[in-house]
């Protein structure tokens, strides 16, 4: 497959995806538009915090921890040290998100939160979104991970609402905590997709991959819904998988 039609059909998927980008942004709209209680923002910083640091085996922290350690015995003889370079920055940002989130936590509750608390806070929709990302992967391994990355952050849409909090002392903690997330997942997505072209070779990869993008695309705002009190209706729901949701412009900058 040539270049030109690898740029065209990554676009196209930039583009089709976008409608559920846009699906997490009413959702966190709809949550940030009203007043909350302590407890509704600690349901979604709670599972933000969890989503962050991963604390479990199989946890992006620690197994980035571990690739590194690994990867650094084999630095120049196998290990690129520019793939080095971003699994530590990776690494950093995911972490330094989870501090972010966590702090917002302690500032709500007073004290400090602990990693068994974080564990707790995981959602069935959080769950559900991890199986339906390991049964793609066991299926159809590489194409399936570089899939799964290229819906990382969905679109950055929650941290963007989030950003534009503003009035009290804890919407500002969470403006801050946003504006430290935004940028980042931005780039993640961008790099997601630009693996995900470097392994998709034939027209036949690009119609699983968005089939697998759509199925990780639709349990994510299902996770979101629930993360923010199920502010989207199944009627609103629908119309966003069937794409008639206005999509914001900010998007085409992931365009290439
Ligand atoms: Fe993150
Ligand atoms: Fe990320």
């Amino acid at each position: 497959m040539d270049d030109q039609r690898k740029t065209e059909l990554r676009n196209e998927l930039t583009r089709f995806a976008s409608r559920y980008w846009a699906g997490e942004a009413e959702v966190a709209h709809a949550f940030f538009s009203v007043p909350r209680t302590d407890a509704e923002h600690l349901r979604w910083l709670g599972l933000q915090a969890y989503k962050e640091l991963q604390p479990r085996t199989d946890g992006i922290i620690i197994k980035l921890i571990e690739k590194l350690t690994a990867d650094y015995g084999k630095l120049e003889h196998g290990v690129d040290r520019h793939d080095m370079l971003y699994a530590a920055q990776f690494l950093e940002e995911e972490f330094r998100h989870y501090v972010l989130f966590a702090d917002v936590i302690d500032h709500i509750t007073g004290k400090q939160v602990t990693m068994d608390e974080v564990v707790k806070y995981e959602l069935p929709g959080e769950t559900d979104l991890r199986a339906v990302r390991k049964e793609f992967a066991d299926k159809h391994g590489a194409l399936a991970k570089f899939a799964s990355s290229f819906c990382e952050g969905g679109g950055a849409s929650i941290y963007y609402e989030g950003m534009l909090m503003t009035g009290s002392p804890l919407a500002e903690h969470v403006a801050h905590a946003c504006k430290g997330v935004y940028e980042d997942e931005v780039d993640h997505a961008v790099h997601g997709a630009s693996d995900l072209a470097g392994a998709a070779d034939t027209e036949e990869d690009w119609a699983l991959a968005k089939e697998m993008v759509a199925a990780i695309s639709e349990q994510r705002v299902r996770m979101r819904n629930e993360q923010f009190g199920f502010p989207m209706s199944d009627v609103r729901f629908a119309e966003m998988v069937a794409g008639t949701i206005e999509i914001p412009e900010r998007y085409a900058a992931m365009l290439v």
